[in-house]
């Protein structure tokens, strides 16, 4: 009950957005145009639902609780907040991200300050509420579906302006996890649609560690992970705009890297000449090998134990041997 209320409210605050984005002054001069400048078409806005939240105190308060909406969930809902026994809208002039469920209703919303970030927080978010879990939410999978079927294989962003642009670029089967490292739930929905997850995430450290974080889980789920740095200082979105859709496109292809085999990489690089650091390292290659053995995956097993071996500068056997004490 209070979730089809929930349900209803976003719906009405979706479209209310939306005509704010296309239909005011205000929207044009300022939401409209950063989102052009940005290199956002008017078709991509539009498909995913995008508005704008007026700069006024109480602008969709009013007009949710004249259209007789019930404060009680507008306040649940996130969109308003009341201070001092008056309402105000919570997203004051930031564009609105309406976040889908795989059937295409609104569980809530991600709000974005317009331009350069000088008042904290950048993105605004919908509360944990009926219907809105952060945890279990990735976003764009409403849009992504079809053509994830069709190419049997995810995509994974961070942020909603990186699937949006993927999508204006002709990449459609790609969903964000909202910023923070992938949880159990969105691992287990990534896994209902593909078994095949391509994690781009941006080059700097941040992003490494964001990527290698939860991926353990990932490889216990028996999914093949891939990964795919974006160069520093970019990400998904602000290199397609700088390079154009179809070098994007070649740049994926070309440097998809296999999971396991990349976190070796790393863990070598930074275990350098450092002896006991390798055999820890060993050790912790081993374990993640040893994971596949719960998907009864044999010769993938096989497959890495050759390779790692290769990349460590060890023998086969010796991994091999490793890797079964790790098996149980
Ligand atoms: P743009 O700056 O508009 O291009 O967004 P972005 O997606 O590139 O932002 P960023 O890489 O900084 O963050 C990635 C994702 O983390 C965002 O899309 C949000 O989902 C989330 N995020 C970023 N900043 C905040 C914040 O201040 N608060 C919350 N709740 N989430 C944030
Ligand atoms: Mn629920
Ligand atoms: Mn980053
Ligand atoms: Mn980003
Ligand atoms: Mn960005």
């Amino acid at each position: 009950q209070v979730a089809d209320s929930l349900y209803i409210i976003n719906q009405f605050a979706q479209q209310y957005f939306a005509e704010k984005l296309f239909n005011s002054e205000e929207g044009e001069d300022i939401a409209m145009s950063y989102l052009k400048e940005r290199g956002f078409r008017e078709e991509v806005i539009r498909k995913f639902q995008i508005g704008y939240c007026l700069q006024d105190r109480d602008a969709f308060a009013k007009a949710a609780i004249a259209a007789q909406y019930n404060p009680e969930y507008l306040q649940k809902s996130g969109l308003i907040v009341v201070r001092d026994e008056r309402p105000y809208d919570n997203y004051r002039g930031r564009i609105i991200f309406p976040i889908h469920n795989q059937s295409g209703k609104v569980l809530g919303f991600g709000a974005r300050v317009i331009g350069k970030v000088d008042r904290a927080p950048k993105y605004i978010n919908t509360p944990e509420n009926e219907i809105y879990h952060k945890s279990k939410i990735l976003y764009g999978s409403y849009f992504a579906r079809q053509s994830i079927d069709k190419n049997d294989e995810c995509l994974l962003v961070e942020g909603y302006t990186d699937v949006v642009s993927l999508h204006q670029a002709g990449i459609e089967n790609v969903v964000a996890s909202g910023g923070t490292s992938l949880t159990p739930d969105q691992l287990r929905l990534v896994k209902k649609y593909t078994k095949n997850l391509t994690i781009i995430y941006d080059g700097d450290a941040a992003g490494v560690k964001a990527a290698l974080r939860g991926l353990d889980l990932a490889i216990e789920e028996g999914l093949n992970v891939k990964l795919v740095l974006i160069p520093d200082k970019e990400d998904p979105d602000s290199y397609v705009n700088k390079i154009g859709a179809s070098a994007f496109q070649d740049f994926i292809k070309a440097n998809k890297k296999d999971f396991i085999l990349f976190q070796v990489e790393i863990l070598l690089k930074d275990a350098g000449d450092d002896t006991n650091k390798k055999a820890a390292l060993v050790n912790q290659i081993a374990e993640t090998i040893a994971k596949l053995n719960k998907t009864e995956d044999f010769t993938k097993q096989q497959d890495y134990i050759r390779r790692c071996a290769d990349l460590l500068r060890i023998e086969e056997v010796g991994l091999n041997n490793l890797v079964n004490k790790f098996i149980r």
